[in-house]
């Protein structure tokens, strides 16, 4: 299977112009910020997200051309996804993103508030200025979004009781959100019709529950150099992702364990093995699998073109990171 970096190929020297314009619109003003913003830039992200808005804006490009409009909307994801990171850190105390330290880390917690607070601004104020009232609504949205998920997951944390329904919408507001709108937007900019627009939002859709799936499988089968970010967190942080609801149905003795918030000394190492031995990696890869076939299906109506050949691959690129 490609990587991500040969998936992106079509629209690589796009993601190369992406890269300079953000260093440039973060880099005005505070020195701190700038630093911050410098830091997370450069360190090793996928740049997934604006890799699949510049693909589908070629793709539905009669010329092939991308516009002014497609590239800075491709910029708001990237700096939406960043500021999410950052804030997300915070919340998890984790101390590793894209295999460098996180922000509040190096720097300190208010630099870390502040640096996500701007970036999300600075997100805002160059949405706006794309003046299409539909684009905005889409994007800020996500932004809604995504506060409602980071508050759904801390609400739920170690609560044995919550549905599968729960974790998929908290995974709808904190990944899938951000792609399927972003994707959407992409085809409102190139004036598509209502039907194609609903396409474009179910890959985004399906493709983000994909990812996050894989994510969480991650976290139980990954390592802290594989991921570039701490792994086996989300279980000892109380976050009951796909992994370990499966596997409390098969074993009910995981529950009690959660429920007690893994007080007693090997409570987490037993839950850990609890969930890794179970059925549940398994389950939750298959159904990781289902959202992918699904996003697949979604775009095959796209003209033939490189970049269609790349987009069409990326459900089965998700899936290859477990393996
Ligand atoms: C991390 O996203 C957050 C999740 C939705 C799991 P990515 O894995 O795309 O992060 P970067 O941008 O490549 O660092
Ligand atoms: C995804 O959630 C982060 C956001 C979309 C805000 P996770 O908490 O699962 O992400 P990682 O595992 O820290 O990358
Ligand atoms: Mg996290
Ligand atoms: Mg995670």
């Amino acid at each position: 299977m490609a990587t991500v970096a040969e998936l992106l190929q079509p629209v690589e020297v796009d993601l190369e112009t992406l890269l300079s314009d953000l260093r440039h619109l973060i880099g005005a003003g505070h020195p701190i910020l700038q630093a911050a913003a410098e830091h997370l830039f450069s360190a090793g992200g996928k740049r997934l997200r604006p890799g699949i808005v510049l693909l589908i804006s070629r793709a539905l490009s009669a010329d092939g051309e991308l516009g002014a409009r497609h590239r800075r909307l491709a910029e708001i994801t990237e700096m939406i996804h960043t500021a999410s990171l950052v804030h997300d850190d915070v919340v998890d105390e984790a101390a590793t993103r894209r295999g460098v330290a996180t922000v509040h880390s190096r720097f300190n917690h208010r630099v870390a508030v502040l640096a996500g607070d701007f970036l999300f601004a600075q997100a805002s104020w160059h949405l706006a200025n794309l003046d299409n009232l539909e684009v905005v609504k889409l994007l800020s949205r996500v932004i809604m979004d995504l506060a409602d998920g980071e508050i759904r997951q801390g609400l739920f944390r170690y609560d044995t009781g919550q549905t599968f329904a729960t974790y998929l919408e908290k995974s709808y507001c904190k990944t899938a959100s951000l792609i399927a709108n972003s994707c959407r937007a992409a085809g409102v900019l190139s004036g598509l019709a209502d039907g194609r627009l609903d396409d474009l939002y179910r890959f985004g859709r399906q493709l983000g529950l994909a990812f996050q799936v894989v994510d969480d499988i991650l976290d139980f089968t990954g390592s802290d150099q594989q991921l570039g970010k701490p792994a086996a967190s989300d279980l000892a942080s109380g976050y009951l992702t796909a992994p370990a609801l499966y596997a409390m149905e098969e074993h009910p003795a995981l529950a009690g364990l959660i429920e007690r918030e893994f007080c007693e000394s090997g409570d987490l190492e037993q839950a850990l093995q609890l969930v890794r031995g179970s059925e549940a990696i398994g389950r939750s890869r298959a159904l990781a699998q289902e959202f992918a076939r699904d996003a697949a299906e979604a775009l095959s109506w796209l003209p033939p073109s490189e970049c269609r050949g790349a987009l069409l691959q990326l459900p089965e690129f998700v899936l290859s990171r477990l393996y």
